[in-house]
C-alpha cells in the first residue's frame, strides 16, 4: 500500500473513533443532565424567616440591624455545612416597611471578606443601593438610609461584590424586604405573615457530603445548577396551613436556575403581584415562570385536609433542546407541600381590582437605547468598575431594547427602577409579564422592549447597575453602569470601590 493511502486510512479511522467517543460522551452527558425530585417525601417543617424588629428613632426612622456572619447549618440530618447569613447562620430576616417610611439599615460585616448588601427592586439613592461600589470591609459597618417611595411589593436583599455575587448569594446571604402602602392595606388579601402569607425563597443546592457545592458542571453555561431545591433554607419542606386562601411570595433566589411554578395536580392559582408590586387584577394561571431575581405573589385555594404540592415543571424557552437540557429546562422539582387542616378559616374572595402599576407606557420616552447580550458582555463590553456606560436625565423616561444575541439564556435587571415590558419580539407581553418589573427573562435570540422612568436623585458620580441576573454571567462581566444626572449635567467619574470603615 502506498504510504499516503496508509496515512489516510489511519487518519480516517482515528477521526471516526474520536467522533464516536465524543458522540457517546455527549449522549451520556445529555442523558445524565436532567434531575427530578418529583414524588419527594416532605419531611421538614418550612422555616419562616423572622420579621426583623426595627428600633424607631426619635424622628420616626425605622432602624434595622443586619450582621453578615458565617455559621454552620445542618440542612439534612448528621451533616453540617459552612454557611453565611444575616443575623444567623443562613439567609436573613424579613425586613418590612411602609411607603413613606424612613428606613436605615446598620450593616455589620463580620465575615473575613468584603461584601455588600443590595436592595433588589428598591427605588433609592445610588449611594444607598449596595452595589459593587458600596463595599463593606471585614469588621466595618455601613449604614444606608432612604425614604421608601414606591408601591407595596416583595423585594429582596443580597450581596453584590463584583465578581463574587454568585458565591456570596449561594452561601446564604439573601433575605426578603416587604413593602406595604395605603393601596395594599385595605385590600382583602391574605396578609398575616407566616400564617396565610408566606415568604417562599426558592434556591437550588447540591450538598456534597455536608458541603454546599457551587461548582459549575461541564456544559452548564448558565452557571451552577443544584440537584434539589430548598425553600427559606429548608429541604423537602411542608407547611401546615389553616386558611382557605394562601398567599405565596415567590422569590427565585437561585443563582442560575429558571423555575416554571405550578401545582402537581395542575390546579389553577391567582397571580396578584409582579416584581414591583400588585397587578391591576388577579390573573388565573396554572404555570408561572421565574428567572433568577424575579418575584411573584400568587394565591392558592386549599380544601380542608388536602395537600397541595408546589412544583417546578420542565419548560420551554431555552432555544435548542441541547441548551434546555444543560440549563435545567428538563428538570422537575417538588418545591413545597401545603398541608391543610381539617377545618379551615374562611377567606374572603380576592378583590377584582388590585392596584395601578406605576410604570411608564413608553409614550413619553425621551430616548431609546440598545443592549445586546452575549455571555460575559453587554454591547460587546465587559463590566468595568471605573467606566460609566450611560447617563440618564433625572425625571425622564426611556425605552430600552434588550436583545439576547445568541443561544444562551439570559435575563436583565435594572437597579433603582421598575419597568413596563412593552414588547417581546414585537408582540404584547403575556399577561403575567404585564405590571411593574425589575427583572425580565430574555430567552435566546429574543428581544424585549422596556419602558422605565428615572425619578431618583441625581448623582453623577455614583452609578447604578444593569446586568444579567444569572449570577455567573453577572460575575463574568455582563453588567454595566448608569448614572442619573440633572438635565444638562455630565457624568462624573467613578473609581475603584470604596471600603467603608464605619460611620
Ligand atoms: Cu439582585 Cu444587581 O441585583
Ligand atoms: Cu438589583
Ligand atoms: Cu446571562
Amino acid at each position: 500500500m502506498p504510504r499516503l493511502k496508509r496515512v489516510l486510512i489511519v487518519t480516517v479511522t482515528v477521526v471516526a473513533v474520536l467522533a464516536t467517543v465524543l458522540g457517546a460522551a455527549a449522549t451520556w452527558l445529555y442523558a445524565g443532565a436532567d434531575v427530578s425530585t418529583a414524588g419527594t417525601r416532605f419531611s421538614r417543617a418550612l422555616v419562616i424567616p423572622p420579621l426583623a424588629e426595627p428600633t424607631v428613632a426619635a424622628d420616626g426612622t425605622k432602624v434595622f440591624d443586619l450582621t453578615m456572619q458565617s455559621g454552620r447549618k445542618e440542612f439534612a440530618a448528621g451533616k453540617k455545612s459552612t454557611t453565611w447569613g444575616f443575623n444567623g447562620a443562613h439567609l436573613g430576616p424579613t425586613l418590612r416597611a411602609q411607603r413613606g417610611d424612613k428606613v436605615k439599615v446598620r450593616i455589620k460585616n463580620t465575615l473575613d471578606e468584603r461584601s455588600t448588601v443590595h436592595w433588589h427592586g428598591m427605588h433609592l439613592p445610588a449611594r444607598m443601593d449596595g452595589g459593587p461600589h458600596q463595599m463593606v470591609a471585614p469588621g466595618a459597618t455601613w449604614t444606608p438610609e432612604w425614604t421608601v417611595d414606591q408601591p407595596a411589593a416583595s423585594l429582596w436583599y443580597h450581596p453584590h461584590p463584583h465578581g463574587k455575587t454568585a458565591q456570596h448569594v449561594q452561601r446564604g446571604l439573601a433575605g426578603m424586604f416587604l413593602l406595604d402602602d395605603d393601596v395594599s392595606a385595605p385590600l382583602a388579601l391574605p396578609k398575616t405573615y407566616g400564617v396565610d402569607d408566606l415568604p417562599v425563597m426558592v434556591q437550588d443546592v447540591t450538598l456534597d457530603g455536608g458541603k454546599l457545592d457551587f461548582d459549575r458542571r461541564l456544559l452548564r453555561n448558565t452557571g451552577f445548577l443544584g440537584e434539589r431545591t430548598m425553600v427559606n433554607g429548608t429541604l423537602d419542606p411542608y407547611r401546615r396551613v389553616s386558611d382557605e386562601l394562601i398567599r405565596l411570595r415567590l422569590l427565585n433566589a437561585s443563582t442560575a436556575r429558571i423555575y416554571d411554578f405550578g401545582f402537581s395536580d395542575d390546579r389553577p392559582f391567582s397571580m396578584i403581584a409582579t416584581d414591583g408590586g400588585l397587578r391591576e387584577e388577579p390573573l388565573r394561571l396554572d404555570r408561572l415562570k421565574l428567572s433568577p431575581g424575579e418575584r411573584a405573589e400568587i394565591v392558592v385555594r386549599m380544601e380542608p385536609g388536602e395537600r397541595a404540592v408546589l412544583r417546578s415543571f420542565p419548560h420551554e424557552g431555552y432555544g435548542s433542546s441541547w441548551q434546555r437540557r444543560f440549563a435545567g429546562g428538563d428538570d422537575t422539582f417538588d418545591i413545597l407541600e401545603l398541608r391543610a387542616d381539617k377545618t379551615l378559616r374562611p377567606s374572603p374572595e380576592l378583590p377584582s381590582a388590585l392596584a395601578e402599576p406605576e410604570v411608564p407606557d413608553g409614550s413619553d420616552s425621551v430616548r431609546e437605547r440598545y443592549f445586546g447580550l452575549v455571555t460575559s458582555s453587554i454591547n460587546g463590553r465587559e463590566m468595568k468598575m471605573d467606566r460609566i456606560d450611560l447617563t440618564v436625565t433625572r425625571g425622564t423616561a426611556e425605552t430600552w431594547t434588550v436583545r439576547n444575541e445568541h443561544g444562551t439564556p439570559h435575563n436583565f435587571h435594572v437597579h433603582d427602577v421598575q419597568f413596563r415590558i412593552l414588547e417581546i419580539d414585537g408582540r404584547q407581553p403575556p399577561p403575567e409579564l404585564r405590571g411593574a418589573k425589575d427583572t425580565v427573562y430574555v430567552p435566546p435570540n429574543t428581544t424585549v422592549k422596556l419602558a422605565m422612568r428615572f425619578d431618583g436623585p441625581a448623582d453623577p458620580n455614583t452609578p447604578y447597575m444593569y446586568h444579567c441576573h444569572l449570577l455567573y454571567h453577572e460575575d463574568l462581566g455582563m453588567m454595566g453602569q448608569f448614572v442619573v444626572v440633572e438635565k444638562g449635567q455630565k457624568a462624573g467619574t467613578v473609581g475603584a470601590p470604596d471600603s467603608h470603615t464605619g460611620h
